[in-house]
């Protein structure tokens, strides 16, 4: 364990210096006269009431009902800015968990501290659905500039000034490969580096998908894994959690889609660390 922990803080620090080198200090003093690209001039997604609803959004403005996004974002920013991280992983042992509507939420919380810039990518490259969540759909996906095909600014979106966004339409032809690619590493870097995020947050497809989450792991810090609370079992929590911890630094579980007395559906977190 102790040298699996060695090599996964190895990984990490060899991908940090190799950015620090054009992205040595943060400046998170106010989003808008940092370095880097101007976020400001990516087009902006309009969230209509029924998006809002439909999409189960509820960490815009705080409040009761984004209490619980807004402890997640809590914890976890502590814990990730202890130890200086930046890149966290949403996945699941299976589908329909709660993996985007919790990435999403979260992204949402985070960013209203407004002094943080935050992305949110769409890593599912299966079947990708935060667009629809959101109700947008982009000229091109966010796959294509993983294949370097479109420039990052040209696809992504944002959501309010400091929140940008990228989603995808459609599915891509060889979701692992990519995933695993260094052409992808490339892509993820060179947009840490251009565009200058403190938080970068990838939505990805269940684990029970493919192995496409196994070296792409490799690119971020940390994951948390969301399970649904009457459909994934135990003993899968159990796996996926063992199969993650080899990947990576596991931050926490959330147990999504509780049922409390009052017939109301929420979550849990575990945090580790
Ligand atoms: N806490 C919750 N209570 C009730 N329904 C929820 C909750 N969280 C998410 N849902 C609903 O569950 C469905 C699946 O959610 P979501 O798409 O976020 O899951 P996912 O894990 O990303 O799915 P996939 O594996 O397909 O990517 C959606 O209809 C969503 O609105
Ligand atoms: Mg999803």
């Amino acid at each position: 364990m102790e040298k699996l922990e060695a090599a996964l803080a190895k990984a990490r620090e060899m991908r940090r210096s190799a950015l620090s080198a054009s992205h040595p200090v943060r400046d998170r003093t106010g989003v808008r006269d940092r370095p880097g690209n101007d976020w400001l001039a990516l087009p902006e997604i309009t969230l209509t009431p029924d998006i809002i609803t439909r999409g189960r959004i509820s960490a815009l403005s705080g409040g009761r009902d984004a209490t619980p996004y807004d402890l997640l974002r809590s914890r976890t920013y502590r814990l990730m800015k202890e130890k200086g991280w930046s890149r966290l992983a949403i996945t699941s042992p299976g589908t329909a968990c709660g993996k985007t509507t919790i990435a999403l939420n979260l992204a949402i919380s985070l960013a209203r501290q407004r002094d943080l810039r935050v992305m949110l990518l769409d890593l599912d490259l299966r079947r990708p659905s935060l667009h629809k969540m959101l109700g947008h759909v982009p000229e091109s996906s966010f796959h294509e500039v993983l294949e370097g095909r479109v420039a990052f600014g040209e696809q992504a979106l944002r959501i309010g000034a400091n929140l940008v966004i990228a989603l995808n339409t459609s599915k891509a032809q060889n979701p692992a490969e990519l995933m695993q690619s260094a052409a992808t590493r490339r892509a993820l870097d060179e947009i840490e580096r251009s565009w200058q995020p403190d938080l970068m947050l990838f939505d990805l497809a269940p684990m029970d998908a493919g192995d496409d989450y196994v070296n792409f792991l490799g690119n971020v810090d940390c994951a948390l894994l969301v399970a649904a609370a009457e459909s994934t079992t135990l003993a899968n929590i159990d796996i996926c959690e063992k199969e993650l911890a080899q990947l990576t630094d596991v931050l926490g579980i959330v147990l999504n889609k509780c049922r409390y007395s009052d017939d109301s559906v929420g979550y849990n977190y575990e945090a580790y660390g």
